[in-house]
């Protein structure tokens, strides 16, 4: 039996190391990306090209869950884009980059939900994981990106406020099937802790725990998610931040 864990933006950064926690744990991740493999190292999982906008590529998932010998044990809407001009000030931001965050971020997840929801409500069982940010709860500290060419636009932080509350909507839309439903709320990713220059010792000196989260540690989380160790958790939306937001 192929237990099926599906991994938008798998392969990514969070994505693969997602992707190495749970074939660890024996399930096999599926990478629906846009883009394929970001470098020489080989990919951890099955990957599918996939634009998660388009409903007939997210149509091609069926291939491989609706296969006797499936089951879908999860679903991480994880994908996330930066369009060109995604930094850009609110005067100056295009519709077309606004939509495109939005639609890969929120109607992404709902083409890639929908298409697992039947299956999971016929086996009874699943776990789906949107992954959020700190920037969907809380509104930016604007001071740390002075000068620096990062930000975090309001695209960003509406599309990701987004993924939060659709978890809640899903758990209480298919607990009644043992389909759980949570968000992961990241802080800042950093696996190179040295050498990040000005905006990460500024942000590092605003958070209490004084670094950013590891992918690896974000993956422990998703993986405990996934696992029928957190199975009366649902609906909620799980900070891992450093105490970031706690101020
Ligand atoms: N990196 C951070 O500091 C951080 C912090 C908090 C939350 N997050 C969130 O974590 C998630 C993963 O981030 P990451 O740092 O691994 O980024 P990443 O850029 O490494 O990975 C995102 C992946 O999504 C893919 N993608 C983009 N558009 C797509 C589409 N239309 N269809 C399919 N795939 C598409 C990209 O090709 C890429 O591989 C994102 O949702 C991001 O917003 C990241």
């Amino acid at each position: 039996m192929k237990r099926w864990v599906i991994i938008s933006g798998g392969c990514g950064v969070l994505g693969q190391s997602f992707a190495r926690a749970l074939a660890e744990d024996g399930y096999e991740p599926l990478l629906l990306d846009i883009a394929g493999p970001k470098s020489d190292k080989p990919l951890v999982g099955e990957f599918l090209r996939c634009d998660i906008t388009e409903p007939s590529d997210v149509m091609r998932l069926e291939g491989y869950i609706g296969a006797p010998d499936a089951e879908v044990h999860g679903l991480i809407n994880n994908a996330s884009c930066q369009p060109p001009g995604f930094a850009h000030e609110l005067e100056d931001y295009s519709v077309e980059c606004y939509r495109r965050v939005l639609d890969v971020n929120l109607a992404g997840s709902f083409l890639l939900t929908r298409a697992v929801v039947p299956y999971m409500q016929r086996q009874r069982f699943g776990s789906i994981i949107n992954i959020g940010s700190i920037q969907g709860v809380v509104a930016p500290t604007f001071e740390i990106y002075a000068g620096t060419g990062i930000t975090s636009p309001l695209a960003y932080a509406v599309a990701k406020a987004g993924m939060i509350h659709f978890a809640k909507w899903v758990a209480a839309r298919y607990g009644n099937y043992n389909v759980r439903c949570n968000a992961v709320s990241p802080g800042g990713v950093n696996d190179h802790q040295k050498g990040g220059g000005e905006f990460l010792d500024v942000y590092c000196s605003r958070t209490p725990l004084n670094r950013m989260v590891r992918s690896a540690e974000v993956a422990e989380l998703v993986r405990f998610l996934i696992s029928n160790r957190s199975a009366y958790i649902t609906g909620q939306n799980i900070v891992i931040d450093g105490g970031w937001t706690a101020h």
